[in-house]
């Protein structure tokens, strides 16, 4: 066993969160795209323990399915009755392996910012030192709601005393305890027994055992983090946001060091999971999230929010709402285009103004320019549907299929009423509404032949503003005709 590698993570995931007043468990609230849990459980990972242990009790069924996607080999401990974050790792110690030896590493669901490398500090520090105990501090200027550490005239580590418990004198304390522990497994397992519930909560503090441990004579070590972030819990939706935001800042800041342009920093929001390529441009107002992948020089924003999108190198993403679709390299998308679940827009493709798309696969420099819908479609490669079409693929009951072949050209303000087909290099007039399928290279029209009839507004409204402008125009007309004016109109 390595020094750096825990026996076990041990996360805490049991507690109610009830400051954060919400139906959802507080460790299933996200932030930079993943759960609090889904942060502690990354960080947990990087040290390569043995075991890694979560004690869930609250909403402990949807704890519980979230963590088995998250990290399905963790084992999960139930939480009995008893309250208190020391009772909770009773409970998590109560799966692992009796003759367990080594560290055990507690860590908090709530604390999201701690990174895999300040666990595997911790560990190695813990180890080295052979302390039985090492409790990860943080200095902060406001210790509010913090246990505080408890020190001797000598500097040693006595215990802990929280908020709510703590004297005027031990609130000035504002070296504050993580919550993020080293123990020696037997230590522990040996000491948690005799954690009482005397306390303003009634609950069985973890945080008891430093002093135990302490007066049984044991070394209690304490791990400064200057990283105070690290460090901080999300106990309400205060925090949860101004966590999110120096989680974001700390995003934002590893992408431009890694050769991403952002434009504007403060607006921009990057997923945990999200991959950029070099020569990135990000304009403001621009959220990435979940596993979208970006290619290199690719321009995206302003205003765009994307989601589980692909996009290829050298396209462009300008004003897009867009989810679950892919973007061919050197396309270019918007401004205000809606890309739902299921597209795919080709090589060299468009999506143009106001257009929206929903399981559309279009071909390699397929566009769709102008005010249009695209639902449920295959749009062969080459293809330019005019502006103002409708893919109309729901008939009320179904959703149906359009398939547009290669090299097809429709005009403006079409209907396409599914399932139909337009084949290859087929042409559609303006204003046709497609009922039938289409051979390719055929022109399909569905509008009657137009109709003139003359002098109908200065019969039928005499003395309106739009007789008397025809009035005079057919006048001017005559005039013109009767050589009476300047120029001769040769047309
Ligand atoms: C705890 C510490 C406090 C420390 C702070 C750091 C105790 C008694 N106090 O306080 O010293 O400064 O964290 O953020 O440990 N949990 C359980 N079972 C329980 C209670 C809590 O699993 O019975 C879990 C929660 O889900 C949460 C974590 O333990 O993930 C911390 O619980 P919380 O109630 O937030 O503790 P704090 O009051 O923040
Ligand atoms: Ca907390």
């Amino acid at each position: 066993m390595s020094a750096t590698r825990p026996a076990a993570v041990v996360v805490l995931a049991a507690g109610g969160g009830t400051r954060m007043k919400s139906a959802t468990p507080k460790v299933l609230h996200t932030l930079g795209g993943r759960s609090l849990i889904g942060h502690a459980l990354v960080a947990a990972r990087e040290t390569e323990p043995d075991h890694v242990v979560v004690v869930v009790g609250h909403d402990r069924d949807r704890v519980v399915e979230h963590v088995s996607v998250e990290d399905p080999m963790a084992v999960i401990a139930d939480q009995d009755d008893t309250p208190g974050t020391g009772r909770a790792v009773e409970c998590g110690l109560a799966v692992l392996p009796e003759d367990l030896v080594g560290t055990v590493v507690v860590t908090m669901g709530d604390t999201p910012l701690l990174s895999g490398h300040a666990l595997r500090d911790l560990t190695a520090g813990h180890v080295a030192t052979g302390c039985a105990a090492t409790v990860i501090t943080a200095t902060l200027d406001d210790p509010t709601g913090y246990g505080r550490i408890l020190r001797d005239d000598g500097g040693a580590v006595v215990g802990n005393v929280e908020h709510k418990d703590a004297t005027a004198g031990q609130l000035a304390i504002t070296e504050v305890n993580s919550g993020i522990y080293a123990f020696d497994a037997a230590t522990l397992r040996a000491t948690l027994p005799r954690v009482g519930n005397d306390n303003s909560q009634a609950e069985r503090y973890l945080t008891d055992v430093l002093a135990i441990i302490h007066k049984d004579g044991g070394r209690v070590g304490a791990h400064r983090l200057d990283d105070t972030w690290q460090t901080e819990g999300v106990n309400d939706r205060v925090q949860l946001a101004r966590l999110g935001a120096e989680y974001n800042r700390r995003i934002v800041e590893r992408w431009m060091r890694a050769g991403v342009t952002v434009i504007d920093p403060a607006t921009t929001w990057l997923d945990a999971d999200v991959t950029l390529g070099v020569d990135v441009t990000i304009h403001p107002n621009t959220q990435i999230h979940g596993a979208s992948t970006i290619g290199s020089d690719v321009a995206i924003g302003p205003d765009t929010t994307l989601t589980d999108v692909e996009i290829g190198d050298g396209a462009t993403v300008v004003r897009t709402q867009g989810t679950l679709a892919v973007v061919g390299a050197g396309a270019t998308v918007g401004p205000f285009a809606y890309l739902r679940a299921g597209t795919t827009v080709g090589v060299h493709g468009k999506i143009g103004a106001f257009v929206e798309t929903k399981n559309a696969q279009l071909g390699a420099g397929a566009k769709v320019p102008h005010l249009s819908y695209v639902g449920d479609a295959e749009i062969g490669a080459g293809s330019n549907i005019g502006a103002g079409t409708i893919f109309a693929n729901y008939d009320g009951v179904d959703k149906h299929r359009t398939t547009v072949g290669e090299h097809a050209k429709t005009g403006a303000n079409n209907t396409f009423v599914a399932p139909v087909t337009i084949g290859d290099g087929a042409v559609t007039g303006g204003g046709t509404v497609v009922r039938r399928d289409v051979s390719p290279g055929s022109l399909a029209v569905s509008t009657g032949p137009q109709r003139n009839i003359e002098g109908w507004v200065e019969s039928r409204r005499p003395g309106s503003a739009a007789a008397m402008a025809a009035g005079r125009r057919n006048e001017a007309g005559r005039a013109d005709k009767g050589g009476g004016a300047d120029q001769a109109d040769s047309t």
